[in-house]
């Protein structure tokens, strides 16, 4: 009975396996369920399947064994696709290049001739079916840019035939099967841009064919297994993109010839081999961002193949002499941020006529550059800043007609530049600052159409902005000139500059009013620096229509007049606001506060009057603990400024956050210190020194949690020393000297480090430490610096210098203490007076 069911059963299904085995019926019902695409209108019942269909191919005994679909857009799935059954004969299967969709058929295992499966390019999903693996005869699997996912079967280790694997491009997870090490045919292994993790088997010596192994762009890690070493034929090697560690196996490309060796963006250590490019077939070097050290393959200097070389951002030592020589197809070098020697005086560089990219920046190469440097035509971007080359550029040196960034900046380049009326229309990026540069602005600049940023920082030069400057470089965004010796007037016709972002003047020897005029709609300033120069008038106008502009460094000028009111409503981007060292006067407005992204307000060193408006209370980026960090300049690298820091100008980069503070010091401003001032809980400085504050220091001082330098002295302060104040965890800095303060200094905690007695130095009656023990009944007769004040001395320091100096500085030596309030505010006005004590 049970044999009798069996049998019909078996009969059953042999009836509906041959009811499809035409192949033409299958593919014709695959046909359909792709929607019947045009691009298989040969696909037709009347037409003979073997002679006239496209992609289909036959044996002598009209059994199809091919089926090519590569690129004709198919659409679909292979779900109704029952090769196994319709095409048992297959030995090429190659759809690569669709939009096919769904799974990968378990079925296609069956297909026992199969030698080509080609499902690449494709939008296939789902797992890779283990079954595959019975495919013993495959020679090439090509599942590569689907979106498989899961683990790589350790089943494919059955396919024992196989030549190339390639499976990148997938999201495909898990470890690399060290099944697959028996795969003795094998010589490409493409699993590029997965998901991979773990270490790469040792048992990858088995695969005694392999030539390329290109695992770059997974989550690798581990060292290398020494057994790599063992791999005769292998010619490419890209690993980069993991996270290797350990060293390269020391004898890596022995006897080989290696054509690629990608190895960046890992964390290998240690040496790389010197046997690396025995071969000397080298095409693509590319080992950056490790933390390789030692010397280079000296071998690299004969590999002529050269292509593309990436050293960056190791720790290699060494001439450069000793690696580089004749590469005439070399396009891509950078050795940036290592530790080479030597210098670009030889000419082999002449021959690297292919050469577009060149990086050298942050080593130790010196000496001058070469004449025949000029001959490296084909150079687009170059980097050679942060090294110590020296002397004047070449006469040529304008010729690279294609240069679209150079960076020469921190050297030690002299002379004038040369001149030149044909620097290409190409040129961005011209960076030349923190060298020794002279002359007047450069005329070069006038041919370069295209410049958007130009950089003469920290360098000698001289004379006039030329006016052609507003109209000739119509796109330049950053035109930063500090710390020369530029003078005259800045050219009107530097408003036509509608995408200015950056413009530093500061620290040179401008003078005169600023008579930009900006219409509101083309102003994009985003950092306004003029500071050091000797401008004058009132504050800039043009600046209203500048709702971009985050810093505004007009300090150590001669302005003079009002602080407009309407930099509350028409600056909202501001952050950083340093009006120090002018002849501002009037009251502070209380507009400011609205400023709502402000972190840094300086204003010291001027003639304010008036109060401290309550209203600062509101400057909401200062109420926060930690202020969000300051994004660089969408286009230039970092901004900057100069922050009176504990007692000196430092100067702070935005690139780390921004600190928190406000600097009213050297004014005249009176009444109290608001008490709401301790909301802004991001202060990190509060320098209200040298004004005629009254009142009493804020009880809830102690709250400014993040305050490492407080500065209250100089003032009419009176009252105690709140004991919050020893609450600050971070103060490090405090002067409270030359005030009416009495009482007990209260002690414990951080304030217990502030031993210096000098910073209570000159007030009504303080004790306790770091002054004498509290007596009984206090001390009194501390009067005598009010008589000092009523003299004026701290708002007429210059004409103290003027008249009466040694007058005063005889009475100054009597005070210790006043003498280093009248020195304070001196060196705020730029002017340096020594003391011998
Ligand atoms: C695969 O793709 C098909 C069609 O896009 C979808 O219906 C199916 O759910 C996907 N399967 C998996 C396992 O993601
Ligand atoms: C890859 O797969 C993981 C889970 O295995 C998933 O979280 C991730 O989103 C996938 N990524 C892509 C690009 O499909
Ligand atoms: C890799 O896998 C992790 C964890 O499964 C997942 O978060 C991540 O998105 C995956 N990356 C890619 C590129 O698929
Ligand atoms: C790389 O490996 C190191 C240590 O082996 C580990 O600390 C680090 O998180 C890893 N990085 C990534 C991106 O997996
Ligand atoms: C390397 O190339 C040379 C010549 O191009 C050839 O003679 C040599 O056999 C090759 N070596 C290997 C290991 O492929
Ligand atoms: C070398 O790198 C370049 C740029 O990435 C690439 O186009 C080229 O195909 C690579 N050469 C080899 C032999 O892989
Ligand atoms: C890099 O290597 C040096 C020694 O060459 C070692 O001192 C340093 O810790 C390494 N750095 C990292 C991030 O592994
Ligand atoms: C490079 O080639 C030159 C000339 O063929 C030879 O003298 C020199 O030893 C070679 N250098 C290296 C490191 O292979
Ligand atoms: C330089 O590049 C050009 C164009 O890419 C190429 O034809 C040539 O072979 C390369 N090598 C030399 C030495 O010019
Ligand atoms: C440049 O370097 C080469 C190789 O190290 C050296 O022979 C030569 O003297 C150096 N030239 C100068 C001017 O320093
Ligand atoms: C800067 O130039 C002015 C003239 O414009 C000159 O008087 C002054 O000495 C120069 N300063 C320096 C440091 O060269
Ligand atoms: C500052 O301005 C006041 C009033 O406008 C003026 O008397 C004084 O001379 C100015 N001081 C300086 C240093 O320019």
């Amino acid at each position: 009975m049970a044999g009798l069911l069996g049998t019909v059963a078996l009969l059953l299904l042999l009836l509906t396996t041959t009811a499809a085995t035409s192949p033409a019926d299958a593919l014709l019902a695959w046909k359909v369920s792709l929607g019947d695409p045009t691009a298989l209108s040969s696909w037709s019942k009347a037409r003979p399947v073997c002679s006239s269909w496209l992609g289909v191919d036959c044996n002598a005994a009209g059994l199809v064994t091919s089926l090519s679909l590569g690129s004709l857009g198919l659409i679909g799935t292979l779900d109704a696709l029952d090769a196994a059954a319709a095409l048992p004969a297959l030995a090429v299967l190659d759809l690569s290049d669709n939009m096919l969709t769904g799974s990968i058929p378990a079925s296609l295992s069956r297909l026992r001739s199969l030698a080509t499966l080609h499902l690449g390019d494709n939008g296939f999903n789902g797992s890779i079916p283990p079954q595959l693996g019975h495919l013993s005869g495959l020679v090439a699997l090509f599942l590569y840019n689907n979106h498989l996912v899961g683990s790589i079967p350790a089943e494919l280790s059955g396919l024992v035939s196989l030549e190339h694997l390639d499976l990148s491009e997938n999201n495909l997870s898990g470890p690399i099967p060290s099944s697959l090490g028996i795969l003795k045919q094998l010589t490409w292994l493409g699993l590029r841009f997965n998901n991979l993790t773990g270490t790469i088997p040792r048992e990858i010596a088995g695969m005694m064919a392999l030539k390329g192994l290109a695992v770059r762009d997974n989550n690798l890690e581990g060292e290398l297994p020494a057994t790599i070493t063992s791999l005769r034929n292998l010619q490419y090697l890209a690993l980069s993109d993991n996270n290797f560690t350990g060293t390269i196996p020391p004898d890596l490309g022995k006897g080989l010839n290696l054509t690629v060796v990608s190895l960046g963006h890992n964390s290998f250590s240690g040496e790389l081999p010197q046997s690396l490019c025995d071969g000397l077939k080298l095409q693509n070097f590319t080992v950056h961002r490790n933390n390789f050290s030692g010397r280079l393959p000296s071998c690299l200097k004969n590999c002529t193949a050269l292509l593309r070389v990436l050293l960056e951002g190791n720790q290699f030592t060494g001439d450069i002499s000793e690696v580089f020589g004749v590469h005439p197809n070399l396009e891509y070098l950078d050795v940036s941020g290592n530790q080479l020697t030597g210098n670009l005086s030889s000419p082999d560089w002449s021959q690297c006529t292919n050469l577009t990219r060149l990086h050298m920046n942050d080593n130790r190469i010196s000496g001058n550059i070469h004449e025949t440097f000029c001959r490296l035509t084909s150079l687009q971007d170059l980097d050679l800043s942060n090294n110590h080359l020296t002397g004047e550029l070449p006469n040529c040196w304008w010729e690279f007609k294609l240069m679209v960034a150079m960076d020469l900046s921190k050297n030690r380049f002299s002379g004038e530049l040369p001149i030149s009326t044909s620097l290409g229309l190409k040129l961005q990026s011209l960076r030349l600052a923190n060298n020794n540069f002279l002359g007047v602005f450069p005329s070069v600049i006038e041919t370069c159409k295209s410049l958007v940023i130009l950089d003469l920082g920290n360098n000698m030069f001289l004379g006039d902005i030329p006016s052609w400057v507003g109209t000739s470089v119509p796109l330049l965004t950053v035109l930063s000139l500090p710390s020369n010796n530029f003078s005259g007037v800045v050219p009107p016709e530097l408003s036509q500059l509608s995408n200015l972002q950056v413009m530093d003047l500061s620290n040179n020897s401008f003078s005169g009013e600023i008579r930009m005029d900006m219409p509101n709609h083309n102003c994009s300033l985003e950092s306004f620096h003029i500071a050091g120069n000797g401008f004058m008038g009132a504050f800039p106008p043009f600046l209203q229509g500048c709702n971009s502009l985050a810093t505004l460094d007009i300090g150590n000028n001669q302005f003079f007049g009002g602080i407009p009111k309407w930099i509350g409503s028409q600056l909202p981007s501001l952050k950083i606001l340093r009006l120090r060292s002018n002849n501002f006067t009037g009251e502070i407005p209380t507009d400011l506060s609205s400023l709502s992204q402000l972190q840094l307000l300086d204003m010291a060193n001027n003639s304010l009057t008036g109060s401290i408006p309550v209203a600062f209370s509101n400057l909401n980026s200062m109420r926060h603990d930690l202020p969000p960090s300051v994004q660089p300049s969408r286009i230039f690298h970092f901004d900057r400024v100069n922050i009176y820091w504990k007692g000196r100008e430092q100067t702070f980069w935005n690139s780390v956050q921004l600190i928190t503070g406000i600097d009213l010091s050297c004014n005249r401003l009176t009444e109290n210190i608001p008490d709401e001032l301790t909301y802004l809980k991001g202060l990190r400085f509060l320098n209200l020194s040298r004004n005629d504050l009254s009142g009493i220091i804020p009880e809830r001082i102690g709250g400014l949690e993040l305050l490492e330098f407080l500065d209250l002295s100089c003032n009419e302060l009176s009252g105690g020393i709140p004991p919050s104040i020893s609450n600050l965890p971070s103060l490090s800095m405090l002067n409270l000297s030359n005030n009416h303060l009495q009482g007990h200094i209260p002690n414990g905690n951080q304030l217990q480090t502030l031993a210096d007695p000098s910073i209570y130095g000159n007030n009504l009656g303080l004790c306790g430490f770091p002054l004498s023990a509290c007596e009984p009944t206090l001390g009194q007769g501390a009067g005598d610096h009010k008589e000092l004040r009523d003299l004026g001395l701290c708002y007429s320091v210059i004409i103290g210098i003027v008249f009466g100096f040694w007058l005063w500085f005889g009475a100054l030596f009597f005070l210790e203490q006043w003498r280093l309030c009248f020195l304070r505010c001196v060196d705020g006005l730029g002017i340096k007076i020594v003391v011998r004590s």
